[in-house]
């Protein structure tokens, strides 16, 4: 089967191409050459290749400058997908596309389930919503992994900032209101490749499967938590920091201005997806831990993190 990847330098897209190549043949692509800005590239390129797989990870993901940019996140987000949806249904391809805990509000008193009602208070998680609409409007087979909090060991996230910051500051002010679970784009990678390994063995094997899914780790935290975790971890690790663990404190959002409304509840239940597809998923302090590992031994000036 023809795999065809869009967003291959972003944090998933990075570790998506290594994990489909595994399954087959890949041709993956970036914004120079496929820009999401222009209709005529995304649906020039789909009529070129032909492929029976989209994965789609590319996406505007700057959340605070969207509000600003609402047309450039609608284009990127919402119109391009629907030209990826539109080739799906007419060519019977399946169609798998990443989206956000952001599309929900957040005021939830428990995991969101994929059933709960969109209603994002964010131009970016509005965009990413329209983006889902138009997949399941256009009634191709499609697959919309909704996650969290995401990172990498490369790109920019909370994890490299946050080491970065505690190479150079004494005190740290880091939110502690809104909750969520960090995901590694390892692990999005590596469960979008086991549920299309399946796939790929056996289309009909998916056939009752196509719809929404939410994708996280297990467990929970906040932001303020996940800071300390991090600079734990790291000194434990027997790196020097400047900022001791006691001078980060915990603050509201209301106390730390962004342009976006970020969802103060951002926990995902994911039971649909572990029991649909049979997968584990492990504590999110797993993967945090390995990147930080990673971070720290590859890098190659001491604080080119
Ligand atoms: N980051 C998070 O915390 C988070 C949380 C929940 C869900 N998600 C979702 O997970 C998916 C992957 O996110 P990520 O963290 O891997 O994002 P990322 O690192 O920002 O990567 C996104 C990729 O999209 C590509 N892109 C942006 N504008 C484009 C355009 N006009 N045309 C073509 N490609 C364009 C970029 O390509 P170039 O590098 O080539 O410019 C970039 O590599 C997205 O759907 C995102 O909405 C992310």
């Amino acid at each position: 089967m023809n795999v065809l990847l869009f967003g291959k330098r972003g944090q998933v897209g990075h570790e998506l191409l290594k994990k489909l190549q595994q399954l087959g043949a890949v041709v993956a692509f970036d914004s120079t050459e496929v820009d999401f800005r222009d209709d005529e590239q995304v649906k020039h390129v789909l009529r070129q290749e032909q492929p029976d797989i989209i994965v789609n990870a590319a996406a505007y993901t700057a959340v605070d400058n969207a509000e600003s940019e609402s047309v450039l996140a609608h284009q990127v987000n919402a119109t391009a997908v629907g030209h990826l949806a539109s080739y799906a249904n007419d060519n019977d391809a399946l169609l798998v596309h990443f989206s956000t805990d952001y599309v929900f509000d957040g005021t939830k008193d428990g995991r969101y389930n994929e059933q709960d009602l969109c209603n994002s208070f964010s131009v970016y998680g509005t965009s990413k919503r329209d983006g889902e609409e138009r997949i399941i409007e256009s009634n191709c087979k499609h697959l919309i992994l909704r996650t969290s909090w995401v990172y990498s060991n490369r790109g920019t996230n909370f994890i490299k900032t946050i080491l970065k910051l505690a190479t150079s500051k004494a005190e740290l002010n880091v939110i502690n209101d809104q909750v969520g679970v960090p995901t590694s784009a390892q692990l999005i990678a590596t469960v979008t490749s086991q549920i299309l390994s399946k796939y790929v063995e056996n289309p009909v094997s998916l056939k009752e499967a196509y719809g929404t899914y939410h994708l996280s780790p297990s467990g929970e935290t906040n932001w303020h938590e996940y800071a300390k975790f991090i600079v734990r971890t790291a000194m434990e690790r027997g790196e020097h920091l400047q900022l001791p663990l006691e001078a980060i404190h915990p603050i509201p959002t209301s106390q730390y201005a962004q342009a976006a409304i970020r969802p103060k509840n951002s926990l995902l239940d994911t039971s649909k997806l572990r029991s649909a597809f049979q997968i584990e998923l492990p504590d999110w302090q797993v993967d945090v831990e390995e990147t930080i590992c990673d971070l720290l031994t590859s890098r190659t000036t001491p604080y080119n993190i």
